[in-house]
């Protein structure tokens, strides 16, 4: 085990593995900026299976015991089911999961339940087919995505959804949204909109918090909150009198990062210990350098070691006019 220094332990790796996406999200990729002429990474710039199956390694024998599988959208990665297989083999690895939008689940579901996908969690942000048409930027509809979590759910993989919410845009979704999965066997969790990369346009006061929602859905399904595990994200609470549980990401109304031991490796293989780091640590080149493990394990621990990341404590500081530092783009580093 290895630790940083508020003496948080390294257990989580959130591996991008693609920057491209089939939808154009406007808090994530707005069309505006990621259209046609947008360089997107070559193939050669990936981490190839090989890759991040050798990185994998390394960072389970730190106590990496999970594994995310993110984007961009992972479902474009040609051959994912293959790259699940290789993870599940390694020592130490307990749980895999993957964050979509769900639209390829019904053409994968199948594949990666073989390849021992645990647990899937798709994006979703409104239930009303223009407003989702709105927030994904191409006016693609709810249905396709209900497939999608079907599909995940039938092949026997545990389905979460996730719901950005941001005030005056689908705030009026929280509760027909909460209303809708009581009824089925996923968890759905609300997430404060976050300022990540540099083109969302994030303000305070498009953030409802964690209260507010909790508020309004207890209006007519009143809740209670539950005990979180170490270094879980989102907040849970549960419908009263029932076992249903709901989940709230609250990164800006109440900071988790004195539990965060998440780190993440990009699409092009830099390893970032924040979602909000402004710098990376190039481990593509020294992979490619023909470096050994033992040289590889001493600078991913020296990295983690130094960390003293917490951004979203200090956030107010950070997000003034002024002074700001650019920021990894969500596209690469896929939440
Ligand atoms: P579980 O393993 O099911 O608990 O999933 P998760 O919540 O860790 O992952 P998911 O990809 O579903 O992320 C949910 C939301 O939390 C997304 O909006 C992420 O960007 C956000 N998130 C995940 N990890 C962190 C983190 O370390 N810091 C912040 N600020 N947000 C995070
Ligand atoms: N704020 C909060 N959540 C975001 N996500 C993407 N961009 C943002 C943002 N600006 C979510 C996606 C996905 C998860 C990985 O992160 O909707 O569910
Ligand atoms: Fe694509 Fe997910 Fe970003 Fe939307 S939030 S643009 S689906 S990666
Ligand atoms: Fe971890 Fe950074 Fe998120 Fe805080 S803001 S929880 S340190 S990733």
């Amino acid at each position: 085990m290895i630790t940083d220094t508020f003496h948080r332990p390294l257990k989580d790796l959130r591996i991008s593995v693609t920057d491209r996406c089939n939808l154009r999200c406007t808090y994530c990729m707005p069309k505006e900026i990621f259209g046609a002429d947008y360089p997107f990474l070559p193939k050669s710039e990936l981490l190839d299976f090989d890759e991040i199956e050798r990185l994998v390694r390394i960072f389970a024998a730190f106590g990496v015991t999970k594994i995310r599988i993110t984007g961009g959208e992972p479902l474009l990665r040609p051959g994912l089911p293959r790259l699940l297989d290789r993870i599940r083999a390694i020592n130490g690895i307990e749980d895999i999961a993957l964050t979509t939008n769900g639209l390829l689940l019904p053409k994968y579901a199948e594949d990666l339940k073989s390849a021992g996908l645990h647990r899937v969690t798709v994006s979703l942000d409104s239930l009303d087919d223009e407003r989702f048409g709105r927030i994904n930027g191409l006016g693609v509809g709810v249905e396709p995505v209900l497939k999608g979590i079907d599909a995940a759910a039938k092949a026997g993989i545990k389905v979460k959804i996730n719901m950005v919410v941001q005030k005056g845009v689908n705030d009026q979704d929280i509760v027909p949204m909460a209303q809708y999965f009581k009824e089925t066997d996923h968890i759905l969790r609300f997430i404060e909109f976050m300022d990540v990369g540099n083109t969302n346009g994030w303000k305070m006061d498009r953030v409802v918090t964690k209260r507010e929602i909790i508020d309004m859905i207890g209006k007519t399904m009143p809740l209670e909150p539950v005990q979180n595990e170490y270094g879980e994200v989102a907040s849970r609470y549960r419908y009263i009198g029932t076992n249903k549980e709901i989940g709230i990401v609250s990164s800006v109304s109440d900071a988790f990062c004195s539990t965060c031991t998440r780190a993440r490796l990009s699409a092009n293989g830099s390893f970032y210990t924040c979602l909000f780091a402004s710098e990376g640590t190039d481990l593509r080149t020294h992979l490619r350098s023909g470096i050994s493990d033992e040289e590889l394990s001493a600078i991913i621990a020296a990295v983690w070691n130094n960390r003293d990341n917490r951004y979203s404590e200090i956030r107010n500081e950070n997000t003034g006019e002024g002074g700001k530092k650019p920021k990894i783009e969500m596209s690469y580093i896929g939440g």
